[in-house]
């Protein structure tokens, strides 16, 4: 053998091993998943690199590398697609185009992406936004927010609930043909985190009249004080969203001060004065027998007091919705939950179900075996759209 053939051999080994991520039996399109992960591997590995080099924030050559794939606010056949602003932050806007005599559905839709990344204008979500006004023949409202890490909490959470606010003003619905009993709060991931979050803030707003009819949680984050769940010991290491990258999200919500997602990481960030809180997260009493999945309740190490009290966001119900009380919890809409098998986060959306049965609200709790977090966002995978189609039933059944 020549030493080309060697090099281009052992070249071939290293990407073979690059490219390479182990996939769970049970999935269907593991080629798929691989080549998606790849993708999503060298971007994380680009903005590493970058931190190291003192080039750029981590979150921000990500974001950048995600907006190469933003669209431009296109209408088509169905939908008249627009953006505007509510209460001066940016939304799109979809309107299917069939001329209706009755009131519209109403959705107000909040994006994934960490409280860092995404966009209402991002390729899958404006493809979703388009998708359900069509399905629903509802009016969309998919909404941007200000993203880490130049922005922190409470700023993405205001930003969604102004807009929100928004929406709801009869002079707004009206203009869109909106019917103010059937209007909906949907999200992913972090939007779910703020879907719940604005939900709950809503209910002891007396400024708004209007009541949401449904929310709809898919993937949620929804707290932030056990970063040692069941979920989170499975996924640790699952590509798409490892516990490394979740644990980061969250802090850079809070702060840029890397002691927040080092203390996070060992579990040792929640200090003693707040361990009443604990209640809320125990996995030991709100997890279902089937998914302890026969790991051991352990109880979480307290932290010192010194970050909480330099970023207290991080136990702020507005950020952790799980830690609301029952009362609150009560006074809720009717909840759709959707989990993943393969997601650090399924514990959080798994515990808020067994919290909001317990305080009486209606819910579908949907769990996907074969599920991963993100998966609705790459509609070209089975598995995407089965999520998709699941919830946009749900829906359609519930709006
Ligand atoms: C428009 O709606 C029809 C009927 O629902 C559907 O078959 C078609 O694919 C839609 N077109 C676009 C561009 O979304
Ligand atoms: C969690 O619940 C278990 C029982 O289900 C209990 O033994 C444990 O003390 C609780 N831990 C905390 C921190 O509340």
């Amino acid at each position: 053998m020549g030493r080309k053939t060697i090099l281009l051999l052992i070249l071939g080994i290293l990407g073979a091993y690059y490219v390479y991520t182990p996939v769970p039996d049970n999935f269907e399109e593991p080629w798929k998943l691989m080549w998606v992960t790849t993708q999503l591997k060298t971007v994380g590995y680009l903005a590493l690199f970058a931190e190291l080099l003192g080039i750029n924030h981590f979150m921000s050559t990500y974001r950048f590398f995600a907006s190469l794939q933003d669209v431009p606010p296109t209408s088509d056949k169905n939908v008249t697609v627009m953006e505007t602003t509510f209460d001066n932050v940016p939304v799109r806007v979809y309107i299917p185009n069939q001329k209706s005599e009755a009131l519209r559905r109403g959705l107000f839709y909040i994006h994934g992406g960490g409280w860092a990344l995404g966009s209402a204008a991002f390729y899958t979500y404006d493809l979703l936004s388009r998708r359900t006004a069509n399905r629903l023949d509802a009016v969309v409202i998919s909404t941007n927010y200000r993203l880490a890490p130049k922005y922190h909490f409470p700023n993405q959470f205001e930003d969604v609930y102004n807009s929100l606010k928004w929406f709801l003003r009869q002079d707004v619905l009206k203009k869109y043909g909106v019917d103010p009993k059937r209007i909906g709060i949907s999200g992913d991931s972090a939007g779910g985190n703020l879907a719940a979050a604005v939900s709950q803030q809503l209910i002891d707003d007396p400024d708004v009249k209007i009541k949401l009819k449904t929310q709809s949680l898919i993937y949620p984050a929804l707290q932030t004080l056990d970063m040692d769940l069941p979920s989170y010991r499975d996924n640790a290491l699952f590509q798409i969203l490892p516990k490394s990258l979740m644990v980061r999200f969250w802090s850079e919500y809070f702060t840029t001060d890397r002691s927040l997602e080092k203390a996070m990481l060992s579990n040792q960030h929640v200090p003693v004065e707040s361990s009443h809180l604990f209640k809320f997260v125990n996995w030991s009493s709100l997890l279902p027998e089937i998914f302890k999945k026969g790991h051991f309740y352990r109880s979480p190490t307290h932290g010192t007091s010194e970050l909480f009290k330099k970023y207290p966001g991080f136990l702020d119900v507005r950020a952790a919705p799980l830690l609301a009380e029952d009362n609150k919890l009560h006074s809720l809409p009717v909840t759709y939950v959707m989990t993943c098998e393969y997601d650090v986060l399924r514990d959080d959306g798994i515990m808020f179900v067994t919290r909001l049965r317990k305080a009486g609200v209606r819910v579908t709790h949907c769990h996907f075996e074969n599920g991963f977090h993100g998966a609705m966002s790459i509609p070209e995978l089975k598995i995407g759209s089965e999520i998709e189609n699941q919830y946009l039933s749900w829906l359609n059944e519930n709006l």
